[in-house]
């Protein structure tokens, strides 16, 4: 898949938000309640393809490969390849080459036979497309607690009950003691409950560089443009929440209070 198709995707969700936020402007606020019937997002995929980002950017004589988030976050917190190893948060914006991932690099840093397998299984990265089967999802995740959205999966949980315990670095040591507290982020809107941010939670899984001057620049005092037309479009919350974190349909878990 190509980065036109990406956005294509979004298009029609985002034209489905302004009439969405249309009819809500028009009702009381307890109506907006948490439901989602004046939302429409597009089609979710099976809870086993959440997160799999299909990597085609190359070469017409490769089949595509999948990257599976769901199969490497139950071993490696999102730090390790998005702070150490320099992954992009934007689909085939890391430019990898097969020589390269080869050499060591990209995938090779533990795709190489002693961490994990080596790159001389040509067919399980270039599998067309497929990714992880939901066979393989359900033996892995079968006592993981459950959630609504994504990959069907309460992470959070599944952190605090210590199911997972990823690794946090390879070389590079995460620094301590930082911001706990949740932030209260208001609504621009009256009417809406606050939405909350755990710093906690996205301290385990993230860098502060993940999100500190881009996309929250915390100098600047509050981030314009911040609002769920933007998350909808992959911006701010919105680069990893519908990607790859829960998505946006689990409103409850941003907006605590919403009825
Ligand atoms: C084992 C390495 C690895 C881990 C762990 C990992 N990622 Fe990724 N992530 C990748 C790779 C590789 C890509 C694709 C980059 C590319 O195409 O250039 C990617 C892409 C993404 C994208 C873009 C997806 C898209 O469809 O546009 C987001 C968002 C993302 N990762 C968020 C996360 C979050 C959040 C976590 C932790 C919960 C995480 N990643 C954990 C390797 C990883
Ligand atoms: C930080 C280490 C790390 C990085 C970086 C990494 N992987 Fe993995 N990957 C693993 C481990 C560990 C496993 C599980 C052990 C195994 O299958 O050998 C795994 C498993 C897989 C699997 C098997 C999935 C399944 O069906 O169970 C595929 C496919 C895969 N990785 C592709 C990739 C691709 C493509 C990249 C680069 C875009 C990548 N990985 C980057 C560590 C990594
Ligand atoms: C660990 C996962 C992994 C394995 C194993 C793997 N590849 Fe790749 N390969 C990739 C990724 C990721 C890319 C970059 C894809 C892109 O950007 O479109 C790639 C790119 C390619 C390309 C495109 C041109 C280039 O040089 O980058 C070819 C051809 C290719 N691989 C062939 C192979 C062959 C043949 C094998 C087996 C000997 C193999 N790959 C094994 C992940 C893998
Ligand atoms: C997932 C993204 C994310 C990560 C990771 C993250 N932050 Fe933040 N941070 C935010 C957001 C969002 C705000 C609120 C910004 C606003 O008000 O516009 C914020 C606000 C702050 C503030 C000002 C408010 C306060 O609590 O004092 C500080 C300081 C801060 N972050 C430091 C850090 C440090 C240090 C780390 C790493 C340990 C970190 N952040 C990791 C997203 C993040
Ligand atoms: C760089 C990636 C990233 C960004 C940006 C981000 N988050 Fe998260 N967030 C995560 C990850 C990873 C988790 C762990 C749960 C998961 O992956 O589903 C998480 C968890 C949460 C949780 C915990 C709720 C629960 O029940 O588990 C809340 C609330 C949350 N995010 C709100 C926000 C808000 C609000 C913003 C924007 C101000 C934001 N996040 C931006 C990655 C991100
Ligand atoms: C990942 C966290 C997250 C999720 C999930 C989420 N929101 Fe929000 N929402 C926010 C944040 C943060 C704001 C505050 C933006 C600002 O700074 O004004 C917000 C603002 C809003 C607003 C005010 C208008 C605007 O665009 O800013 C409405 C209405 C709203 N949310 C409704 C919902 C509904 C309904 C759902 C579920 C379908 C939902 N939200 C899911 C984080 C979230």
């Amino acid at each position: 898949m190509n980065s036109a198709g990406v956005s294509q995707r979004w298009r029609r969700p985002a034209v489905a938000f302004l009439a969405a936020m249309f009819t809500v402007c028009l009702l009381p606020a307890a109506a907006l309640g948490g439901s989602n019937d004046y939302f429409s997002f597009p089609p979710e995929p099976a809870p086993w393809s959440y997160g799999n980002v299909i990597i085609n950017t190359m070469s017409p004589d490769a089949k595509p490969v999948t990257f599976s988030h769901w199969v490497h976050r139950i071993r490696y917190t999102c730090r390790v390849c998005h702070f150490e190893l320099n992954f992009s948060f934007t689909k085939g914006g890391t430019g990898m080459t097969m020589e390269g991932i080869v050499e060591g690099k990209y995938c090779g840093v533990c795709h190489n036979g002693t961490a994990a397998f080596g790159p001389e299984n040509c067919n399980r990265c270039h599998d067309g497309g497929k990714g992880p089967s939901k066979e393989e999802f359900d033996k892995l995740t079968r006592d993981f607690p459950k959630a609504g959205h994504g990959n069907h999966i309460d992470w959070t949980e599944a952190v605090r009950h210590r199911l997972i315990k990823p690794v946090h670095f390879l070389h590079d040591r995460p620094p301590r003691g930082f911001p706990t507290r949740n932030l209260v982020l208001q609504a621009e809107w009256s009417g809406v409950p606050p939405a909350i941010f755990p710093h906690t939670i996205h301290r385990f899984w993230l860098d502060c560089n993940n999100c500190h001057p881009d996309p929250f620049n915390i100098k600047k005092k509050g981030t314009p443009g911040s609002n769920m037309m933007a998350y909808l479009n992959g911006k701010f919350c919105g680069v990893c929440h519908g990607k790859v974190s829960f998505p946006l349909q689990d409103c409850r878990r941003c907006h605590v209070t919403m009825q």
